[in-house]
């Protein structure tokens, strides 16, 4: 289901070819609002993603502290919940709010940003281990034993992630205009 006011989506972007009777005002009314709603939580979840994994990259580059380590756990910590909200903020908008299921599933762009956010997801399994595995030391009060090496590939993954986000923006503001459309 797809909701749209007065024959245009939600967002007023006329890209879609589906046509629904047009909504009463009242209706309209209260989806108006909601859309904007998850329109705000998706920037916020987005927003605070990249400045997690920022913070992440910065703290990453530096001298591995106890401090340090703790603030690598709880940044990590903000990147996965912050992920998980744009991830279910992100889904409910392609399918309730915006220009519907069938508008996205053939936007190139949206389906480039979903692969890209897997693949940002799948990347990120190896630092979260690490820093998970650090908890029992830091419990201690010491710093992580952790090799240099080990160190280096967790900046580059961070390194990557960054800039797999910035693609991905980029395909937000594609798709959001219809840039890429392959359907009918
Ligand atoms: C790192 C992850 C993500 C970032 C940084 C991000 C960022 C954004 C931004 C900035 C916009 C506004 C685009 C514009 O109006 O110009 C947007 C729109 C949107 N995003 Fe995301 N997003 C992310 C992940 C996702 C995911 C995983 C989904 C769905 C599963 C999703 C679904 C949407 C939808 C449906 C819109 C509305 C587009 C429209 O107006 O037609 N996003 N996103």
């Amino acid at each position: 289901m797809q909701f749209s006011v007065g024959g245009m989506p939600a967002n007023g972007v006329a890209v879609h070819t589906a046509s629904r009777a047009p909504l009463d005002k009242a209706l309209a009314n209260r989806i108006v609002p909601m859309a904007s709603l998850f329109a705000f939580l998706h920037h916020v979840a987005a927003f605070a993603l990249v400045a997690a994994l920022a913070v992440e990259f910065v703290l990453i580059k530096g001298e591995l502290t106890v401090q340090s380590a703790r603030k690598l756990l709880l940044t990590d910590l903000v990147f996965g919940v912050s992920s998980g909200v744009v991830l279910v903020v992100g889904l409910l908008r392609v399918f309730y709010f915006e220009k519907g299921a069938s508008y996205y599933f053939h936007s190139v762009p949206f389906i480039t940003k979903l692969s890209l956010f897997a693949v940002v997801g799948l990347l990120s399994i190896y630092p979260t281990v690490t820093f998970l595995s650090w908890r029992a030391s830091l419990k201690q009060g010491l710093v992580p034993a952790v090799v240099a090496a080990k160190i280096s590939i967790i900046r580059r993954i961070v390194h990557w992630e960054l800039v797999a986000v910035v693609v991905i923006l980029l395909c937000a503001a594609l798709m959001a205009r219809g840039v890429g459309y392959v359907g009918a």
